[in-house]
């Protein structure tokens, strides 16, 4: 897989995303590192990039091409996330507070706020912070 490539495409010319994040920021650095990206036949329209912790996970960030939203893409790539996790593991993540679309996104998928950084990004603005806690059906205890 072409990361570089394939990040590019995905950003397209997301006009929100200039100036703020490099290709570079994306890519897996080490083998802890990963990223997951959803296609439209053989082009890459979405990714998620991430960290795998004993925690779980931490998203490091995520988005769809502009033309492919509304299409579930992401929610299928955050549903491979969760999938992949453990009993009690969570999905940590942050975003700009102004950042409603991808809030009401997260909302969606039933992460929950868990904290707020205040001042995190450039131009003293907050990050919420959410997570989502993998909550598999247990066996049921069978009382003799
Ligand atoms: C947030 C983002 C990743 C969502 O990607 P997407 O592939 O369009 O999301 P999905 O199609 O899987 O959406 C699933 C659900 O989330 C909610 N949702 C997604 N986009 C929404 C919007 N613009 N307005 C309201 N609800 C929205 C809806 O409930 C949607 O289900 P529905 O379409 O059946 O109503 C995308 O808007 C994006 O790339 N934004 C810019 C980058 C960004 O902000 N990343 C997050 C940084 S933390």
């Amino acid at each position: 897989m072409d990361y570089v490539g394939g990040i590019k495409r995905v950003l397209g010319s997301q006009e929100c995303l200039k100036g703020r994040l490099s290709v570079s920021d994306f890519l897996p650095q080490k083998d802890h590192q990963k990223i997951l990206f959803d296609f439209y036949g053989n082009i890459p329209v979405a990714f998620v990039s991430y960290i795998e912790t004993d925690d779980g996970i931490d998203v490091i960030f995520l988005t769809t091409h502009e033309r492919y939203r509304r299409q579930g893409r992401m929610s299928k790539l955050i549903q491979k996330l969760k999938k992949s996790l453990k009993n009690g593991q969570r999905i940590f993540l942050e975003l700009r507070e102004s950042n409603l679309i991808a809030l009401k996104f997260y909302q969606t998928e039933g992460f929950s706020q868990i904290g707020v950084r205040p001042c995190y990004y450039k131009g003293n603005i907050d990050a919420i912070c959410l997570s989502w806690t993998c909550q598999n059906e247990l066996s049921p205890c069978i009382h003799l």
